[in-house]
């Protein structure tokens, strides 16, 4: 028996290290008992082990039990198999009392490895029940011969004792180790959204759970010495049913950021071991064809006639970029998560722990379930997906086979259509939406983006391979490039570009810049393009044509006017574009004669831009600057949904060509970020000055220049500003919609752009920081909440409610509402997604002479 000071210590020590692992969690209970022994055993992480000859006398009431010991070894990897060298027999019920500090959820651990010992034969005799609480944790259990096993629930425990009670059902029970440990109460929330239906479960904390799977995706295994609450994942390789789709992923667990304010995750929901290893689709990445669809499988045994509780946790250590990946989760032959964006969740930050709960019915549990990761079946799509982490845990006397006695408990579980107004209509549109998107893309014509693995000047793809593809409509799912896989580059040939522009007649041009002349045209299959004619090839053109198609042919984003083809045929330098019906963001606000757009309409449209530049800042390895942001360069398609253009040309990727730089300070004179016109220096922030002016437009509704104006008028930065700083809105706000914005979303732009304007680059938002505002500032003016309490920067959490389930079990009627709000706004993006393909104008006006 080690002296009691150093046991003392050792389980400081471990609880120190559990609380600073877990963000603060210390266990207000925590009893370790080995069974059947007065020994102690200390195993891995320091967790010491205390026999229960020792526990104090109303601790054990087992008035026929037996101390067992063997010399058998369990074969338990996990290197805690000194928990199996004793055990306490019972021949009669008998139980065990903990005294609990605090009632909340606690881990219920019960070890059990049968042995013979005299008389007794575990594996031979043992059947028995487990209670606690009333419930019936462990049903008429027979152990299997030379098998370690631990069984883990977790439950609420309401009273000041926890009571554990063995009762044989043959001849004898037994036990080997305990543990009774507290667990956060945020851990297990009382909702979870019901596979295969619109339906949630409540009443999931009064529940005990039993962990049936707790799987790392990918490697390690994780022990209880490296778990911030004691427990072990397993890899998830061996549950995989399609391997060869499977890959390994992996980042240092240290680049994991929880983030706790938003109740995304915390340390003790994963730990970062779990979070930073997943398992992708090994398709992802390595192929070009889009719209193709892939599933990576696994299974897992479940005994049937339980509901059970799905988590699944992901944290994208995969992506370069936040954004535009999606794909489709599902449990059973259920989606239960279609075409999700984990950047929703995690605001568009990149390795941020996130979870999702979901139940599985009794009736939908068979025996064995099956989770599948697959491609979105959104278009454009590259086959991706992956998942870090998953747990399924059986709601204990749920529907349960067997078990009657918890008949009483699961009477609490409600499960009902979801009330209030607010989240009806929600769904309502959210399902409305859906059926609007899926007809929309029924119609649609067929998408041509290039992927982003296209590189049209390798060796092969101007060589032998430099083949032309038609544009005739196959068989609607079209595969833009790479017919072989490898990509191929994409080659438009001249005669069909002549065709399609009627011979590049002048009537068809919808544009003109400094590289030459845009026209639309009408490819044999009639898809809309907008074709842009380079004028004869110079040096300084060539360079830049190749490095539009370049650049291009590596991005890939629904905010970004995609590249179709070209046509360096003849030296023709022509790039084909997809065809923006709506034409330029700057005609829909001043100029053109068309009518004003809502504010919705802009917000939508910034937000949309917001999106392609945060893309292009933050989407590869090395940020690219656009450097000629301005609003005659942000697209519209025909349902308002924007797009950046015109990024290939204006900026030439790492190293900087003065000659260039020094044009474009003259052609968008107005944009420029002051930094940059007096210290050359070119940082992502010029491009965040530049949208700034573009929201000053958006505000404002006039030219950024006006040299008829008064001599403090003429440029839109300097006359606003001071209007921004006092508040004095009124002033400068375009007064054609002026009655219609509401002030908390007026002034979120506002502030916005101002902060975009700052003199110097470090004091501006990044793209993404602004993109989270102008979100915010649509939630302003399309929700509930008037945003009389908003005047930061970035408020400590995200508008939309994230759907934790903690977050779910506060929402309030009010928050619902924002909520609807928030739906509907995505849904604003899921149209503009279906549209997309929808090809559209390419205008190149000049801002200034
Ligand atoms: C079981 O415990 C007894 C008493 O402590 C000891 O004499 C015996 O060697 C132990 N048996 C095994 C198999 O460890
Ligand atoms: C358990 O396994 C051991 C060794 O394989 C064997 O000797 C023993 O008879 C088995 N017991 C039962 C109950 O099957
Ligand atoms: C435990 O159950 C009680 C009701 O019996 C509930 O108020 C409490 O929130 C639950 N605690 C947790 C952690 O679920
Ligand atoms: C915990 O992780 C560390 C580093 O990954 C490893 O060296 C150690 O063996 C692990 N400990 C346990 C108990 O698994
Ligand atoms: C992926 O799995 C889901 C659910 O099992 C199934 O509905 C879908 O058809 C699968 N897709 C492919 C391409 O196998
Ligand atoms: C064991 O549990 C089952 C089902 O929960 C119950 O019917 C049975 O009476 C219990 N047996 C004992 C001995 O408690």
């Amino acid at each position: 028996m080690p002296p009691v000071p150093d046991m003392l210590v050792r389980l400081l020590v471990a609880s120190v290290l559990l609380g600073a692992a877990s963000g603060a969690f210390t266990p207000a209970d925590t009893y370790l008992v080995l069974c059947g022994t007065s020994a102690s055993a200390t195993v891995a992480a320091g967790r010491t082990f205390v026999g229960d000859a020792r526990l104090p006398a109303k601790s054990l009431a087992a008035p026929q039990s037996v101390e067992a010991n063997t010399s058998l070894t369990a074969v338990v990897p996990s290197g805690e198999s000194q928990l199996y060298r004793s055990a306490r027999v019972f021949t009669a019920p008998a139980s065990y009392t903990f005294a609990v500090k605090q009632p909340g959820r606690h881990f219920v651990r019960l070890h059990f490895f049968p042995f013979p010992y005299r008389s007794y034969d575990m594996a031979a005799d043992a059947a028995f029940n487990v209670s606690v609480q009333g419930a019936v944790l462990v049903n008429g259990y027979a152990p299997k011969n030379g098998t370690a096993e631990l069984r883990e629930f977790s439950l609420n425990v309401t009273g000041a004792t926890l009571v554990i009670a063995f009762a044989p059902t043959g001849k004898l029970a037994f036990v080997n180790a305990i543990e009774v440990v507290s667990v956060p109460d945020e851990l297990i929330a009382d909702t979870a959204r019901m596979v295969g239906g619109a339906v949630q479960y409540t009443g999931l904390s009064t529940q005990a759970l039993e962990t049936i799977h707790r799987i790392n995706m990918g490697v390690p295994k994780i022990t209880p010495g490296n778990d911030t609450l004691g427990r072990t994942w397993l890899p998830d390789q061996s549950f995989q049913l399609n391997t060869n789709l499977a890959q390994h992923k992996d980042a240092k667990p240290l680049t994991i950021k929880y983030d706790e304010k938003s109740a995304l995750s915390s340390a003790y929901t994963a730990p970062a071991e779990v979070y930073a290893t997943a398992t992708r689709l090994s398709t992802a990445g390595e192929t070009s064809t889009i719209n193709v669809q892939f599933n990576i499988s696994w299974r897992f045994d479940a005994p049937a006639g339980s509901d059970y509780l799905l988590r699944f946790h992901w944290c994208d250590i995969v992506s370069k970029a936040a954004m535009g990946m999606a794909f489709n989760v599902y449990v059973g032959g259920s989606v239960v998560l279609e075409n999700y964006e984990i950047s929703r969740d995690t605001f568009n930050r990149l390795s941020i722990p996130v979870y999702k709960d979901f139940l599985l019915g009794a009736k939908d549990a068979k025996g064995a379930i099956t989770v599948s990761i697959g491609s979105s079946t959104e278009d454009n799509a590259l086959p991706d997906g992956f998942l870090n982490g998953l747990e399924i845990m059986r709601v204990v006397g749920s529907a349960g086979a067997g078990a009657p006695a918890a008949s009483a408990r699961s009477s609490k579980v409600k499960i009902g259509i979801i009330a209030g107004s607010a989240v009806c209509g929600a769904t309502l549109v959210m399902v409305l939406g859906f059926i609007a998107f899926r007809t929309l893309r029924g119609r649609e014509p067929e998408k041509k983006q290039p992927s982003d693995t296209w590189s049209p000047f390798s060796a092969s793809a101007l060589g032998s391979r430099s083949r032309s593809r038609s544009f005739s409509k196959s068989n609607g799912n079209t595969v833009l490039l790479g017919q072989n896989g490898a990509g191929a580059g994409y080659r438009i040939p001249f005669a069909a570009l002549q065709e399609a522009t009627d011979g590049f007649d002048e009537a068809m041009v919808i544009g003109e810049g400094g590289f030459g002349k845009v026209y639309k045209g009408t490819m044999r299959d009639e898809t809309l393009v907008a074709v842009k004619r380079g004028n004869r090839r110079t040096q300084q053109g060539l360079h830049e044509f190749h490095t539009e198609i370049e650049m291009l042919s590596r991005l890939r984003h629904r905010h970004l006017v995609s590249l179709i083809g070209y046509c360096d045929e003849r030296g023709e330098m022509i790039l084909v574009y997809e065809y923006m019906a709506m034409g330029t963001l700057r005609s829909h606000l001043y100029g053109a004669g068309l009518p004003p757009l809502s504010w919705e309409q802009r917000l939508e449209a910034c937000i949309g831009a917001a999106r392609g530049l945060h893309y292009l800042h933050t989407g590869s390895a090395k940020a690219i600057i656009h450097r000629d942001v301005k609003s005659a360069n942000i697209l519209l398609d025909e349902s308002f949904m924007a797009k950046v253009a015109d990024f290939g040309l204006s900026k030439n990727g790492p190293e900087l060509d003065k000659t260039h730089v020094s044009t474009k300070v003259k052609g968008s004179f107005g944009y420029l970020d002051p930094e940059y016109f007096r210290r050359q220096m070119l940082t992502e922030k010029s491009d965040v000055y530049s949208f700034g002016v573009v929201l000053l437009e958006v505000l404002c509704a006039r030219t950024v220049i006006d040299p008829t104006l008064p001599r403090e008028m003429v440029s839109l930065a300097e006359w606003a500003t001071p209007c921004l700083r006092n508040g004095r809105l009124d002033q400068i706000v375009d007064q054609r919609i002026a009655g219609t914005i509401r002030p908390g979303s007026l002034k979120k732009l506002a502030d916005t752009a101002e902060k975009c304007l700052a003199e110097y680059g470090v004091e501006r938002p990044t793209m993404g920081d602004v993109l989270w505002c102008l979100e915010f500032a649509l939630q302003l003016q399309v929700g509930s909440s008037d945003g009389s309490d908003v005047d930061t920067m970035l408020p400590p959490a995200p508008p939309v409610p994230v759907k934790t389930p903690e977050v779910q079990r506060s929402l309030s009627a009010a928050t619902m509402a924002t909520d609807a709000a928030a739906m509907t706004t995505n849904l604003g993006d899921l149209d503009g997604m279906s549209l997309s393909g929808v090809f559209s104008k390419m205008i190149k006006s000049d801002e200034v002479r």
